[in-house]
């Protein structure tokens, strides 16, 4: 699929398999979701625009390339998506800082708007949209809807783990923007809920149930 990256480097391999287990708590959980993010986020950047700068070396002064870093916006969906920012942070800590809040409904499995907050202007941003779980991809879908509608073009989507649902459901909604996926997992169950997954990614970071 055109736009769509499916890792496969081994480090973030091993350390999804200790996302999955159920045994690892929240702390562990915690590190290993910004982890995960850093290594994604590594690639994910290579597209990231340079400007070349004046730096005085200890032998003659020069112009070399330095990430231009206040073109980059991060936008978690609440709440999950918060846990990756730091992991892409770490790479650009000038980075401005976005949110969108959905929740998805029990029953319905549609994702609700409660709260949305961009940095403005967004137009000249590259975006970064995290959440770690891409099940149905409805919030995805209703979230770079939310971004576009205020004149966000250059988006990028990152999820640790996704269903083939929820990937084709994005890519066919907005082929457009890249979308980086650490796991492609095999389906979603009755509950909507991607298997095997790692169960509720929210509940599992903050510690809530
Ligand atoms: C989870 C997850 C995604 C969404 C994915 O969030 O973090 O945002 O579900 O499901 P979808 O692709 O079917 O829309 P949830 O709604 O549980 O909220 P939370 O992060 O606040 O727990
Ligand atoms: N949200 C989660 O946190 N986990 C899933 O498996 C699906 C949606």
């Amino acid at each position: 699929m055109e736009n769509v990256t499916i890792f496969d480097h081994p480090l973030i391999q091993h350390k999804i398999s200790l996302l999955r287990d159920k045994k690892t708590g929240t702390s562990e959980f915690r590190s290993l979701i910004e982890e995960i993010a850093m290594l994604m986020g590594y690639e994910a950047l290579r597209d990231l625009p340079l400007e070349d700068v004046e730096v005085e070396t200890p032998i003659e002064t020069c112009m070399t390339p330095m990430i231009a870093g206040k073109k980059l916006a991060v936008v978690p969906i609440l709440r999950a998506g918060l846990g990756m920012v730091n992991g892409i942070l770490a790479l650009v800590p000038s980075a401005k800082v976005g949110h969108i809040g959905l929740y998805r409904d029990e029953a319905t499995h549609e994702p609700h708007e409660y709260y949305c907050k961009l940095p403005s202007p967004i137009e000249q941003r590259t975006i970064v949209v995290t959440d770690p779980m891409l099940a149905t991809g409805g919030s995805a879908v209703a979230a770079v809807n939310f971004i576009k509608e205020h004149g966000g073009r250059n988006i990028k989507f990152m999820s640790i783990i996704a269903a083939p649902e929820g990937l084709q459901r994005l890519h066919e909604a907005h082929p457009d923007i890249q979308i980086y996926v650490g796991h492609l997992d095999r389906c979603l169950n009755q509950d909507a809920y991607i298997c095997p997954g790692l169960g509720d990614a929210g509940d599992r970071i903050f510690g809530t149930k």
